[in-house]
């Protein structure tokens, strides 16, 4: 997708997502819904949806696209970007050492951090695409845009 068009098309999601989050009674209703919208309507987006931060380890949360990793624990890029505390975004998932394959049809990937008002880490959104190289820095720009709504 160009990037005019996917800033266009970020720009009315965010609207769309801002007015539902109004609506949303708690987290996971905000994090179903995200992930619903984004999934539909991006259409390089093969897996999308929220981990949770439990301890060490990451728990699967709402998502949409095929059945996926339930805990993510010692590596990955989910953990990397907890610990980093920073979008990470990967090209080609097979040059990221440490990458879990929860769909091998998966060939790029972003993942962007959620923080709650306080600033900890509480959950991360993560990405995939069937094509290499699917994400760019308008796609972290706008997804943390997003998640920021979850705060
Ligand atoms: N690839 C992620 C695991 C989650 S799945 O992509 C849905 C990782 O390396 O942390």
């Amino acid at each position: 997708m160009d990037k005019g068009k996917k800033e266009g098309r970020y720009l009315r999601l965010y609207a769309q997502i801002a007015d539902l989050m109004v609506k949303s009674p708690d987290q996971t209703s905000k994090m179903a819904t995200i992930a619903a919208i984004l999934y539909n309507k991006m259409d390089y987006f093969f897996w999308c949806g929220f981990y949770r931060l439990d301890g060490s380890r990451l728990i699967v949360g709402p998502y949409q696209g095929p059945a996926a990793c339930q805990i993510l624990e010692g590596r990955g890029v989910c953990l990397a970007s907890v610990e980093q505390k920073k979008t990470i975004i990967v090209p080609d998932v097979h040059s990221f050492p440490g990458h879990i394959a929860c769909d091998s049809r998966s060939l790029s990937e972003i993942v962007v951090p959620v923080f709650d008002s306080t600033g900890k880490i509480t959950a991360v959104l993560d990405v995939d695409s069937k094509e290499p190289a699917s994400f760019d820095e308008t796609d972290g720009f706008h997804l943390e845009r997003i998640v920021g709504l979850l705060t």
